[in-house]
């Protein structure tokens, strides 16, 4: 069940989240680094969540980079599952009941709900994508989309210095 509480709630975390976030990523570019430390920042400072991290592009492929949870699928093609169709779309997609999402690839069977945010390069390329899983239908919303949309763009502004 949404209300205001929760959403207000949700703004803090994030906002204290994105100060934490662009404290790890000073003065530091290197892709790796950076996206190990963002996915155990928000897989620790999320509640209710069973999978973050990231996939990069790779000929063609989306490929599995740093991440916390359970082990993963190493490579989705564009344009397949929730990840791959937030690549293939530049925007950011959010699925509030796997189940009715038809193409989603379950990696791990715990999730329920999932965010895919592309990973876009000054150039306007895509270089991959931060993917959040929930253990509960209707976890993720329109807060995270906002929260992590600019967490993302914290990350893609350090690798690109
Ligand atoms: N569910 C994703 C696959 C990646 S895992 O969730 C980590 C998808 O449908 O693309």
């Amino acid at each position: 069940m949404k209300n205001n509480k929760q959403d207000t709630d949700k703004k803090e975390i994030y906002s204290r989240l994105l100060a934490q976030a662009k404290a790890l990523l000073e003065g530091e570019s290197d892709r790796i680094a950076n996206a190990a430390n963002l996915s155990a920042l928000l897989f620790n400072g999320l509640p209710q969540l069973n999978w973050a991290g990231f996939y990069f592009l790779r000929e063609g492929e989306l490929v599995v980079g740093p991440f916390q949870g359970k082990p993963a699928c190493v490579r989705i093609p564009m344009g397949r599952g929730v990840c791959g169709t937030a690549a293939a779309r530049r925007e950011t997609v959010v699925v509030d009941d796997v189940n009715a999402f038809s193409d989603h690839i379950a990696c791990d069977v715990d999730s329920r709900s999932e965010i895919v945010v592309p990973l876009v390069a000054p150039d306007g390329a895509v270089i991959g994508v931060l993917d959040l899983d929930a253990p509960v239908a209707g976890r993720l919303d329109q807060a995270d989309r906002d929260g992590l949309e600019r967490i993302a763009a914290a990350w893609m502004e350090a690798v690109s210095a």
